[in-house]
């Protein structure tokens, strides 16, 4: 919980605003020339320009002790909220880069899944790691997705498809955000509903019971998971499934998520929106309806266009369509072994910009402040902003929108979390 001034800023990017941003709201980030910001005990105590924070902390007799605060001068730089990120597999171990050829070869996810590959490969893998070494792994990916700016991020289960292995992962999640100590906030997700195991191949009902019964209770009675989360696909879990996995999630206290309209669409968006879901993500064959339906509801839309982009199927999301009916969305990376595997929110809003029509200023809304409010965490983090944590990213370019103009580099110079700085590029 650090006490900290970043002064001199070409520009402060604030994000401020109510959460979620819609609309026109969502193409405005507030932009602060010759930027400052206070954080006090890890919370933001002031955002303005230059001049009026070194006039507040002349006058200041309030703060403890000047010399207790770090200051960081941030000219040439821009400084914007840390990005959420809030939809990831990352807690895996092992690669499918075989899977790569075989995608570009032609054969579909679904069909790679059907055949004992894709999530089960990775299942396989995660079943014999010892839960040390998981946790360790996972660790890894968080400071690296530190090192391109992200302070919180959401971790999704589903590796196991047991009850003890998706424990496992709960906990090497848990245990990574602990190693994290604090630089990265995780939120975790509970999905056993991610594929059918290979015990219950024929019977995925019997296995949908297994989840209701067994491991909902587990999960929840042992408080390691926030949200329970099911892909739903009429070849995967059909929409009946989901509703019913949902529904029982949510009846012991957990946030409810789905993999909605990825590869078809089944009526997954419709359980999201009924059982009103935080969110409901992918959305890459979301129709005028759906989209008419989200509008109207509080569920943010989730887009991953870097899995639209590895999927090849020739399209992303309508996010531009989503955005003028209305609609509440964020972006993040799907960070997993299979369909995405990238640990860069820079990367998914370049990819937002030219492959889904939004604005560079709509991209940082939804990889900051709606990001946050998809997951839950909006009135801690996603803006800078008095009373929230101190998570900011200090840019090493002249202006914000070079974050979607100059892709597939690093512009991440200094990452502060709670007001603490915790990554400097070296
Ligand atoms: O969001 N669709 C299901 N789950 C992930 C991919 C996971 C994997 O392939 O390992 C997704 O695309
Ligand atoms: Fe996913």
């Amino acid at each position: 919980m650090g006490n900290l001034v970043v002064k001199n800023a070409k520009q402060l990017v604030t994000c401020a605003g109510t959460a979620p941003k819609r609309g026109l709201d969502l193409g405005s980030v507030q932009v602060i020339e010759d930027g400052a910001i206070i954080v006090q005990g890890g919370i933001v105590d002031m955002v303005g320009t230059t001049e009026a924070i070194e006039e507040k902390l002349a006058h200041g007799h309030w703060y403890e002790d000047p010399e207790e605060f770090t200051t960081i001068d941030a000219s040439g730089q821009v400084v914007v909220p840390g990005f959420v990120d809030p939809h990831t597999h990352a807690c895996f171990t092992g690669s499918r880069h075989h899977e790569v050829e075989m995608r570009l070869a032609g054969k579909k996810y679904l069909e790679i899944l059907a055949a004992g590959g894709g999530i089960l490969g990775t299942v396989a893998k995660v079943r014999d790691c010892e839960e040390g070494a998981l946790a360790e792994e996972t660790y890894n990916r968080l400071m690296l997705m530190l090192s391109l700016g992200t302070t919180t991020v959401e971790i999704k289960s589903g590796y196991g498809l047991d009850t003890e292995t998706e424990l496992k992962m709960l906990r090497a999640i848990a245990n990574a955000s602990a190693m994290a100590r604090e630089q990265v906030t995780v939120v975790p997700t509970f999905m056993g509903a991610h594929a059918v195991p290979p015990e219950f191949k024929a019977d995925r009902p019997g296995y949908v019971d297994r989840i209701c019964r067994e491991m909902l209770p587990r999960i929840a009675e042992s408080e390691l998971a926030t949200f329970c989360d099911v892909f739903c696909e009429e070849q995967v879990f059909p929409a009946d499934d989901a509703r019913r996995i949902l529904a029982t999630a949510s009846q012991l206290g957990l946030g409810i998520k789905i993999h909605a309209d990825e590869i078809g669409e089944c009526g997954a968006l419709g359980v999201g929106l009924e059982l009103k879901a935080a969110s409901v993500d992918h959305l890459l064959v979301t129709g005028e309806d759906g989209i008419r339906h989200l509008a109207d509801s509080d569920t943010c839309g989730v887009l991953l266009p870097g899995t639209a982009f590895c999927l090849r199927e020739g399209h992303f999301a309508p996010g531009r369509r989503m955005i003028d009916a209305g609609c509440a969305v964020a972006l993040a990376t799907d960070c997993n072994p299979g369909s995405c595997y990238t640990e860069s929110m820079p990367l998914m809003m370049a990819m937002a910009c030219f492959g889904m029509g939004l604005t560079p200023a709509e991209a940082l809304n939804a990889a900051t402040l709606n990001a946050a409010y998809s997951i839950g965490v909006a009135d801690r983090t996603g803006s800078l902003e008095e009373g929230k944590a101190g998570d900011l990213v200090l840019l090493d370019c002249p202006d914000y929108r070079h974050l979607v103009y100059h892709f597939g580099i690093n512009q991440v110079g200094m990452v502060v979390k709670k007001g603490e700085l915790v990554y400097v590029r070296n």
